[in-house]
């Protein structure tokens, strides 16, 4: 079974991509880390993540730096936004989600175009959201809880940006997919929206 999780930046997917793979026994593939690793990689080569050509040569990047601690960071996640507009750059990253897509017995997926684009054929597909300022509050104790020093009214306009640019750019931009089911955990911890989650799958299954 292929589960599609979508949803914006903080708004709850990884976590329920997470346990979702935990509870079914499938493998999870987070892709934000994919566009985070080309977006760290054009900065650490002194490259510009809005130039194309920057952009494309390092979807070429090694294995390991899925793993750098420098992937969680904010320039990581604006840099990855930015890359992600780029036609040429979602071509070279997605032969490599939809074989994880298809692995036997299926995969958990989270990202902003898995149930529209990499896997339209999933069994089940969720779309993760929270109002912009849940999500700021969730982002914030999360930094502040690492010891990083950031207002909340940045950490809300960086949302508010990174909103703007993953639904507006021009290919596969953050949207619902048609049959997706909805699931607004605002007003949820992470048990419950877990709980919902779990539901929401079995009802699709
Ligand atoms: O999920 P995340 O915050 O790690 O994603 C970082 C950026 O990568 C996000 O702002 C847009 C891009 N992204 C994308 O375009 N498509 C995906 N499937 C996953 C992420």
């Amino acid at each position: 079974m292929i589960i599609a999780v979508d949803g914006p930046a903080a708004s709850g997917k990884g976590t329920i991509a997470r346990a979702l793979a935990r509870h079914y026994g499938l493998p999870h593939l987070d892709t934000g880390l994919l566009y985070r690793a080309v977006g760290i990689a054009v900065l650490r080569s002194g490259g510009d993540p809005s130039d194309e050509g920057d952009a494309f040569r390092a979807c070429g990047f090694e294995d390991t730096l899925l793993s750098d601690p420098g992937l969680k960071s904010e320039a990581a996640a604006r840099a990855a936004s930015i890359v992600s507009a780029h036609p040429v750059v979602r071509a070279a990253l997605l032969e490599r989600q939809r074989d994880f897509a298809h692995a036997p017995g299926g995969a958990v997926l989270d990202g902003r175009d898995i149930g529209t684009v990499i896997a339209p054929e999933a069994r089940a597909k969720l779309f993760v959201t929270a109002s912009p300022e849940v999500r700021a509050q969730r982002r914030f104790a999360e930094l502040t809880g690492h010891g990083l020093a950031v207002s909340y009214d940045h950490v809300l306009a960086d949302i508010r940006a990174r909103d703007a640019r993953d639904s507006g750019r021009g290919i596969a931009p953050l949207r619902q997919a048609d049959d997706a089911a909805l699931l607004e955990t605002s007003d949820l911890g992470v048990d419950a929206a877990v709980a919902a989650a779990i539901a929401l799958v079995e009802q699709a299954r």
